[in-house]
């Protein structure tokens, strides 16, 4: 069986430099071509003849980034983060319209998918819940795309949105952190963190807590393969690794 050609870009980061390790050590999988900042991410794909190209970089040019992938012809497999709905949206119908697949994932670490899975879950259950996602301190945006992801599998699920039993007055601005499809999201920046969430949940009397640790960046790489041989046979541009599984 031919291997599957990867190119890697943002190669030079902190997520970058462990896909080349994790595509390395996959035996079905062949590192075509590394880029990073100020490369010509389209003339590379094409001289690589790259099939899929892993993109880890900022959330600043992830759009443009994933938009060069779909111009070039090859199926992205996107683990940046920041991407608005707006922006996933229209990278989809670009997709389409080229019938090229690939995924944008928010979170490539099994674990914090069945957080996501269960957290929608609750919801219908429990819909007063808040979100804490607990970063390493060089992460640039917040809230984490897990976060926002998670808010919005919670929105869907929920039936009522609870109402503010008062009228709340932040004495500091940001104290209630940030709403992000109507759920109350904190971010939290520390040395020492990889990247956590916790998603708690308020009843009668109890609460809920589910929680995720990626302790290392390895925690992602399972999922990262996967999509790289899974969006070879695909022809649409998927949002969370939960559609490749
Ligand atoms: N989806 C997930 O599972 C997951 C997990 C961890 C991190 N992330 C996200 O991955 C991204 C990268 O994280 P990191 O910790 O590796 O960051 P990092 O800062 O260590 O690495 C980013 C790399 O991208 C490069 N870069 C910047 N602009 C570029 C461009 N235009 N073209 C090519 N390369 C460019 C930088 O030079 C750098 O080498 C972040 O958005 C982070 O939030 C996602």
């Amino acid at each position: 069986m031919k291997n599957i050609r990867v190119l890697v870009n943002g190669a030079k980061g902190r997520m970058g430099q462990e896909v080349v390790k994790a595509v390395t050590a996959a035996a079905d999988l062949e590192i075509v071509d590394q880029t990073d900042l100020g490369d010509d991410l389209i003339a590379r794909i094409k001289a690589s003849q790259a099939q899929a190209v892993v993109d880890f970089t900022t959330a600043a040019v992830a759009f443009e980034n994933t938009r060069k992938i779909l111009e070039a012809g090859v199926h992205p497999v996107v683990g940046t983060s920041g991407l608005l709905a707006e922006q996933v949206a229209e990278l989809q119908q670009m997709a389409k319209d080229k019938d090229i697949g690939g995924l944008i994932a928010p979170n490539f670490a099994i674990g914090a998918v069945l957080l996501m899975k269960y957290a929608q879950d609750a919801a219908k259950y429990l819909p007063d819940v808040e979100v804490i996602e607990l970063h390493h301190n060089r992460k640039a945006d917040a809230p984490s795309g897990t976060a926002v992801k998670t808010a919005q599998l919670i929105a869907e699920a929920r039936q009522e949105i609870p109402k503010a039993l008062v009228e709340e007055k932040e004495l500091f601005e940001g104290a209630r952190g940030s709403e992000v499809h109507g759920v109350r999201v904190h971010s939290l920046r520390l040395p020492g963190l990889v990247a956590h969430q916790e998603v708690i949940f308020g009843g009668t009397g109890e609460t809920l807590t589910i929680r995720h640790d990626s302790i290392h960046r390895e925690s992602f790489m399972p999922g990262v393969c996967l999509a790289c041989r899974k969006v070879i046979g695909t022809q649409q541009l998927f949002y969370g690794l939960e559609h490749l599984l």
